[in-house]
C-alpha cells in the first residue's frame, strides 16, 4: 500500500457517462482464494457523452484473465490493463459486447470491499465503489444496467447462493462436487446495489402479498443454528412492508426479499436490490443476547433498508454527492415508520439526541461538510451523521413547511418522475415545488451549507396591552450567506397551561423565518408567557433565549409538546453541569439551591407522570450527554471538569429523589413481570427501571452494587442483565470485577453479547482503563479483522469515555492512534472512521489539544497511510 495523492472529485465536474452498459452477464464460479468472474457486457455509446471516446472502466485490485470484444480478441496495442483500470483505446462506435475475466481472492480480502469471505460465507458489499473489485466495470451510480447472474460454488461449502432480482435455474454440475444457480434483475441498477451471497446458512421464511397482489417470498438466512433469533427481524420486514404500502403507496416489485446476516461488515446494512446483505447485529435477537435498543435497531435498520427499495433503488443518486438524497431520505422514513411502531414522542426524543450528539459535533469541527458536500477525496468517508440525520431533518422541514398533504403528493410526483432515474436534490426539490406551487430556491441553502445554525430569541411582554412581543435572529458559524428558510412550531405557555394568543403569521402553529431577524406580535396574552419554541425540534438549530429556570421548568409541567417538555428539563439540567463545569469545581458535592429546585420540579413530574409513561418518564431523567456538555461549552474544554459536575448533579438528583426512585422501581417491577416482550411499553418499563437504579447507586454506591446484583441475577432478559453490569461497571471494587468475569465467561460464546462486555470496559471513566483496553486486546475474542469488535472496544473508547480518551498525558490518543495504524493495513474503511474520534480535538483546553495535534501529525507523517486515513487526517488537521 501506498499514500496516494488525494485527487479532489468536485460535484460542479460532473459529466455523463461516455458510454452506457444495458446489459450485465456475471459468471462468477467461487472458490476461497481463486474465484473467476466473467463480466459479458452489452456496451453502447451515450448519446449524452463524448463521442469516439475511450472507454475507461474502473477496477481494483483486479487480476485480468481474459479479454474479448465482439467475440474476437483484442490486439495488444487496443486496451491498457491495471489492476486499478482497464481502457480501451478506441471502442467501437456503435453497441458492442465485452468479455471480461478476471481473477480474484475473497479470502485474502479484508477491507469487506467487493467480494469476500466472512466466517466462511462468500458475500459482497459494493456500496459506494466495491464493485470494481469483482469486475472492470463503468462503477458509477448513473450507469444502469439489468443483470444476470450465474453463481458456481461447491455445494458442500455452499448449499445457499443467492443474487439480485428473482431466482432462475439451477442444478448440479455434473460429475462434480458443485453446483449452480442464476438469478435475474429485471430492474435496471447501479453497480453499487450488486449483491451475491453462497454459504452455510439457516433459512426463516414467511410470505406477503403485496397491495398490487404479488405473492412476495420473504426470507432472513443467518448463521447455522440461530434461526430463531432471526424471527424478529422477519416480522420487522414484513410489518415495513406493509408500512410502505399503507404510508407511502409504494408497493415491493420482485417475487423474492432476502435478507442475509454476516458478522464481518463495515456498516449497518446494504440495500442491494433484492438481496439486502445486513451486520448482524442488525438482525439477530432474542431476550438472552439482545437488549431493548438492539431490538429497536434492528427495527429501524430492516426498515431503513427495506424502505431504500423505492429511495435509492427505483430511484438512485446521480452521483455520490447526492447521497443524501438517497440517505437523508430513507432515515426520514425509517424514523416515521418507527415513530408509528412505538411512542412517536420518545422516538424523537431520540433522534434528537442521536442528531446532537454526532451530527452538532461533526458540524462543528474540522470534518464538517455540506449535507451535499462539493468535493471529496474518498466517498467512503462521506457516511456521514450529517448525510444521513440532518439530511432526514432536511426532509422533515419540507413536510412541516408544506403540510402532510402536499409533502405527500411530492413525494408521489418525485417517485413517477425518477422511476428508474439516477435523480438530483435539484429533482427532489421540484417535486415539491411543483406539488405546492412553492418557491423552494431559498431553502435549497440547507444542503449547501456547513455549520449547525443558530437562533437567538428575545420576548418583551406588554402586561397593560396584553401583547407579547417575539423576536428571532439566525445565524451560521460560517458567517454571511443569505439566510435560511426555518421552520419554527412555536406557542405560549403560561403559569397553569397553555395560552391560546392570537398571531396571524402563525399559522397551524408554524411561523418560517426566511428572513435573518424577525419580530412576531401576540394580542390577547393574559398572563407572562413562556414561549415554548421549535417545538417538535422542527428544526436542526441551537437555539437560544435567556429563558430563566423557572421559566423552563412551567415548559416541563405545561407545554403541551411532549419534545419541548423534555428540552425544557435538559436546558435546566445543561446549566446547571455548565456553571459547575466553568466555575471548574473539585469538591465532591454542594448541589446549591438551583439544583434543589430542579430535583423538586423532577419529583413533582414523576408523582404525576412516571408510571403512565414510563419510557419519556426515563428520558427527562437521564442528563445530557458529557459529549453534549462539551460542544455546547465549545472551546477550552477540561473533560474532567465536565464529567465531576455532571457527576454531581446525577449524585444529587439520586439522593433527592432516592425514594420516589425506589418506590417506581418496585411498582414498575411488577408491571413489568413476565413473559418478556420486547415492544415498546415494556422496554420504556424497563428504562425506567434501569435509569432509577443508576441514580440511586449514584446516591449511594454500596445500596446500588447490592441492587445490581440482585438484578444481575434474577435478570431474566439482556437489557436488565447489561443495565445491572453497566452500574457495577462505575463502581470501583471487587464486586465489579467479580461480575464482568463472570459475564464473559457466560457469553464466551456470544460475539454480539462480548462486543457489549467490551464496549463497557472501554467506557469505564477511570485512569486504569487504559491498561484494561490492552488486555482486552489481547483476548481471543478480539480481531482486527471483525468491525464489531473493533468499533466495540476502540471505537467506543473513543466516542464514549471522554475523560480516558482525551487524558492529559495524552495516553489515551496514543492508544486512538495506533490502533487506527494497525487498523488501515486491515481495512481502511474503518481505520478512517475510528480516526473521526479526534474530531473534537481543537475544542479542548490548550495541554490535551497540543497533545492530540502533535499525535495527529506524526501518523500524517507515516509514509504508508490509505486515501481514506489520509483524507480524514487532512481535513482534521487542517
Ligand atoms: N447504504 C447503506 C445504508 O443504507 C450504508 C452503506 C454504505 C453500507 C456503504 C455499506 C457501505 O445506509
Ligand atoms: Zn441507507
Amino acid at each position: 500500500m501506498r499514500t496516494e495523492t488525494p485527487q479532489t472529485i468536485r460535484l460542479e465536474d460532473y459529466r455523463p457517462s461516455d458510454h452506457l452498459i444495458d446489459r450485465v452477464d456475471l459468471d462468477l464460479r467461487l472458490s476461497p482464494h481463486d474465484t473467476r468472474v466473467t463480466a459479458t457486457l452489452a456496451i453502447r455509446p451515450n448519446p449524452a457523452g463524448e463521442a469516439g471516446a475511450p472507454l475507461v472502466l474502473d477496477g481494483d485490485e483486479l487480476i485480468l484473465l481474459g479479454l474479448e470484444c465482439d467475440g474476437q480478441a483484442l490486439p495488444a496495442d487496443a486496451f491498457a490493463a491495471t489492476p486499478s483500470g482497464l481502457t480501451l483505446h478506441r471502442p467501437p462506435r456503435r453497441p458492442f459486447t465485452l468479455r471480461i475475466e478476471t481473477q480474484i481472492d475473497p479470502t485474502a480480502n479484508t477491507k469487506l470491499m467487493g467480494l469476500y469471505r466472512s466466517n466462511g460465507v462468500y458475500c459482497t458489499q459494493c456500496e459506494a465503489d466495491g464493485f470494481r473489485r469483482i469486475t472492470y466495470f463503468l462503477d458509477r451510480p448513473d450507469v444502469l444496467s439489468v443483470y444476470t447472474t450465474r453463481i458456481e460454488a461447491g455445494r458442500d461449502e455452499a448449499p445457499v447462493l443467492l443474487g439480485n432480482g428473482n431466482p432462475g435455474a439451477c442444478g448440479v454440475i455434473a460429475d462434480t462436487d458443485r453446483h449452480y444457480a442464476v438469478w435475474h434483475d429485471p430492474h435496471p441498477k447501479p453497480a453499487y446495489l450488486f449483491a451475491l451471497v453462497g454459504g452455510r446458512l439457516d433459512r426463516v421464511a414467511t410470505r406477503f402479498t403485496t397491495m398490487e397482489g404479488r405473492d412476495v417470498a420473504v426470507a432472513v438466512y443467518v448463521e447455522p443454528g440461530k434461526g430463531p433469533r432471526a424471527d424478529y427481524a422477519l416480522d420487522a420486514v414484513v410489518r415495513s412492508m406493509g408500512w410502505d404500502e399503507t404510508a407511502c403507496g409504494r408497493p415491493y416489485d420482485l417475487d423474492v426479499f432476502n435478507v442475509v446476516a454476516v458478522s464481518d461488515f463495515n456498516m449497518g446494512a446494504m440495500e442491494n436490490k433484492g438481496l439486502n446483505i445486513f451486520n448482524d447485529k442488525y438482525v439477530l435477537a432474542d431476550p438472552e443476547t439482545a437488549t431493548d435498543t438492539d431490538y429497536a435497531n434492528i427495527e429501524a435498520v430492516i426498515a431503513h433498508e427495506y424502505f431504500h427499495n423505492w429511495s435509492g433503488n427505483r430511484v438512485t443518486c446521480r452521483d455520490w454527492f447526492q447521497l443524501c438524497l438517497k440517505e437523508g431520505l430513507t432515515v426520514f422514513r425509517d424514523q416515521e415508520f418507527s415513530s408509528d411502531m412505538r411512542s412517536r414522542a420518545v422516538h424523537r426524543i431520540g433522534e434528537v439526541r442521536t442528531l446532537r450528539a454526532r451530527q452538532f459535533s461533526e458540524d462543528a469541527g474540522p470534518l464538517a461538510h455540506p449535507v451535499r458536500p462539493r468535493a471529496y477525496a474518498e466517498i467512503n468517508n462521506f457516511y456521514t451523521a450529517t448525510v444521513y440525520e440532518k439530511g432526514a431533518e432536511i426532509v422533515r422541514m419540507i413536510r412541516t413547511l408544506l403540510g402532510p398533504a402536499a409533502f405527500r403528493a411530492g413525494m408521489d410526483r418525485y417517485f413517477a418522475e425518477n422511476d428508474g432515474r439516477a435523480a438530483t436534490v435539484e429533482d427532489f426539490l421540484a417535486a415539491f415545488a411543483a406539488e405546492s406551487g412553492r418557491d423552494l430556491s431559498a431553502f435549497a441553502g440547507w444542503y449547501e451549507r456547513p455549520g449547525t445554525p443558530r437562533v437567538t430569541a428575545a420576548g418583551i411582554y406588554d402586561a397593560d396591552a396584553r401583547r407579547y412581543t417575539l423576536s428571532l435572529r439566525q445565524s451560521l458559524p460560517s458567517g454571511d450567506g443569505a439566510p435560511l428558510v426555518i421552520p419554527v412550531a412555536l406557542g405560549l405557555v403560561g403559569a397553569s397551561g397553555p395560552i391560546e394568543a392570537a398571531c396571524p403569521r402563525v399559522p397551524d402553529g408554524v411561523f418560517v423565518l426566511e428572513a435573518t431577524s424577525d419580530t412576531l406580535t401576540f394580542e390577547g396574552v393574559a398572563e407572562p408567557p413562556v414561549p415554548s419554541l421549535f417545538r417538535g425540534f422542527s428544526a436542526p438549530v441551537r437555539v437560544e433565549m435567556n429563558l430563566g429556570d423557572a421559566e423552563r421548568l412551567t415548559l416541563l409541567r405545561h407545554d403541551t409538546d411532549p419534545f419541548n417538555r423534555w428540552q425544557a428539563a435538559q436546558s435546566v439540567a445543561m446549566r446547571l453541569i455548565l456553571d459547575r463545569a466553568g466555575a471548574r469545581l473539585v469538591e465532591a458535592d454542594e448541589a446549591g439551591p438551583a439544583a434543589e429546585a430542579y430535583a423538586a420540579a423532577l419529583g413533582a413530574f414523576l408523582d404525576a407522570e412516571a408510571l403512565a409513561d414510563p419510557a419519556f418518564a426515563a428520558l427527562v431523567l437521564a442528563l445530557p450527554s458529557e459529549g453534549e456538555a462539551a460542544n455546547e461549552i465549545g472551546r477550552d474544554v477540561d473533560p474532567d471538569a465536565v464529567h465531576r459536575a455532571r457527576q454531581t448533579l446525577r449524585r444529587h438528583l439520586g439522593r433527592s429523589l432516592r425514594g420516589r426512585l425506589e418506590s417506581l422501581r418496585e411498582a414498575l417491577a411488577q408491571a413489568a413481570g413476565a413473559p418478556f416482550s420486547p415492544d415498546a411499553a415494556s422496554a420504556g418499563r424497563r428504562a425506567l427501571i434501569n435509569t432509577a437504579l443508576d441514580l440511586i447507586a449514584m446516591a449511594d454506591p454500596e445500596a446500588g452494587t447490592r441492587a445490581a446484583e440482585a438484578q444481575l441475577s434474577a435478570a431474566s432478559n439482556m437489557t436488565d442483565r447489561l443495565a445491572a453490569l453497566a452500574i457495577l461497571a462505575q463502581i470501583p471494587g471487587k464486586a465489579r470485577e467479580t461480575a464482568l468475569a463472570a459475564f464473559g465467561e457466560r457469553y464466551a460464546d456470544e460475539p454480539l453479547v462480548l462486543d457489549k462486555w467490551f464496549a463497557l470496559q472501554a467506557t469505564i471513566p477511570e485512569a486504569g482503563t487504559l491498561d484494561r483496553i490492552a488486555r482486552l486486546r489481547s483476548h481471543p475474542a478480539f480481531a482486527m479483522t471483525n468491525p464489531n469488535r473493533v468499533r466495540a472496544l476502540i471505537g467506543s473508547f473513543g466516542l464514549g469515555n471522554p475523560t480516558q480518551f482525551a487524558r492529559a498525558d495524552g495516553a489515551g490518543f496514543a492508544l486512538l492512534a495506533e490502533t487506527v495504524e494497525a487498523l488501515d493495513r486491515v481495512n481502511p474503511q474503518i481505520a478512517a472512521k475510528l480516526l473521526t474520534t479526534f474530531g473534537s480535538w481543537r475544542m479542548l483546553e490548550p495541554a490535551r489539544s497540543s497533545k492530540a495535534g502533535e499525535i495527529l501529525s506524526r501518523m500524517q507523517a507515516r509514509p504508508s497511510l490509505s486515501r481514506d486515513v489520509a483524507d480524514i487526517l487532512a481535513r482534521t488537521l487542517a
